[in-house]
């Protein structure tokens, strides 16, 4: 079969419109001379709608990973004491994370297939009045769940703790309201919602986040959030970025902008609607109820998960991902995020149903959704 048009179906990284990927081949320029000096502050500035923020976007070069080591670095030090929690893979990531700098991490654990429960975490901080911050995921790729991050950051009422978000998967794709929420650190990287390549990663703090990183005496270099803003006060990257990337999203945020981010919010949640209504009609089950289903990616359990997606990938050139942590094998994920569209769904669902000999089934229920929605 023809497999040189490959369809990308996964949660990240996702396609790049050929207009982004054009312009990432731009020759290079001074990362130090005037244009980027211009081009750079743009950038951070068209990002903060998707924030919900007037603070400042801090750009780091590394991928959405770097972005959780900044808010890590500069928040926690030896003996810290912290909140993680931890519904799948990427609330693990913070759990870990924040030991290696020495925290003192307490984990609040929820089922793999649900959201954090705002009540647990209120009575968590309510018996646990030293926590200084807590890390939450508001897009647990790996389980397809969206968390509530606004009744999440309420659950605090009075204590004192940040809150530290990270929307990887869901910034650019989901709303997201930093400052109205009380939200102290959001990360977010490149190669999701935001459909330009992997390797920049962005970060923004509160006011108070700023104090604490200003206070915390815990070891940091490339992070360092007081380099950034020396920096940044005359409008210069601290390292060497990739040039080339900020011209790709420079793209990308004109593909955002000329859409419109509440059609791109409608988009994603059109797409999520449209392929929960495809799979049920073929018979199977969406991992994650409707309440926490997230818009970006989806779930779905089939017991040879991994032999169904490989021949799905050699038939017909489409990949969607693989089950993580307990998930392995037992479901796939269908990412329909970024650079993706309605009718593209219908390409994943198509293969879907002529795989299990199911013509039309998928489809059908699908365009439905996609009808009703007009
Ligand atoms: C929710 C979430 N957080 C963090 C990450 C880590 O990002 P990266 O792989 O870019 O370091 C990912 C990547 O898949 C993610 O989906």
């Amino acid at each position: 079969m023809f497999r040189f048009k490959q369809e990308l179906r996964i949660p990240g990284p996702t396609p790049v419109p050929p207009q982004v990927l054009a312009k990432a081949s731009s020759p290079m320029i001074n990362h130090r001379g005037s244009v980027f000096k211009e081009k750079l502050p743009q950038i951070l500035r068209r990002l903060q709608p998707l924030f919900g923020t007037t603070e400042q976007v801090y750009m780091v070069t590394g991928s959405g990973t770097a972005g959780m080591e900044m808010a890590v670095a500069n928040l926690v030090s030896p003996g810290t004491p912290v909140l993680c929690l931890v519904g799948g893979f990427f609330g693990e990531r913070w759990a870990k994370m924040c030991r290696a700098y020495g925290g003192e991490v307490h984990e609040l654990s929820y089922p793999w297939d649900t959201a954090a429960s705002p009540d647990q975490v209120r009575e968590y901080l309510l018996s646990h009045p030293e926590i200084e911050v807590v890390f939450a995921t508001h897009n647990e790729s790996s389980t397809t769940v969206i968390n509530d991050i606004q009744a999440l950051a309420e659950a605090r009422g009075s204590h004192q703790a940040l809150l530290v978000v990270d929307a990887v998967s869901s910034l650019g794709g989901v709303p997201f309201a930093m400052d109205e929420w009380g939200v102290d650190v959001v990360v977010t990287a490149s190669q999701k919602c935001l459909m330009a390549p992997p390797g920049l990663a962005f970060v923004c703090f509160s006011k108070r986040a700023r104090e604490k990183a200003r206070a915390s005496s815990g070891s940091r270099y490339y992070f360092d959030l007081e380099i950034y803003d020396a920096y940044f006060q005359r409008q210069e990257p601290p390292y060497t970025p990739s040039v080339s990337l900020c011209f790709a999203l420079d793209e990308a945020l004109n593909i955002l902008e000329a859409e419109g981010l509440e059609r791109a919010f409608a988009r994603h949640l059109l797409m999520r609607d449209m392929v929960r209504a495809g799979v049920r009609a073929l018979g199977l089950e969406p991992l994650t109820e409707d309440k926490c289903a997230s818009p970006t990616v989806t779930g779905v359990k089939l017991a040879h998960a991994d032999a169904f997606r490989a021949e799905i990938r050699e038939k017909y050139g489409v990949e969607f991902a693989g089950g993580q942590g307990p998930f392995a094998g037992k479901i796939f994920r269908i990412g329909h995020m970024g650079y993706a569209t309605p009718l593209d769904m219908l390409t994943s669902l198509a293969v879907l149903e002529m795989s299990l000999d199911m013509p039309g089934a998928a489809t059908s229920a699908a365009e439905r959704v996609w009808k009703q929605a007009q």
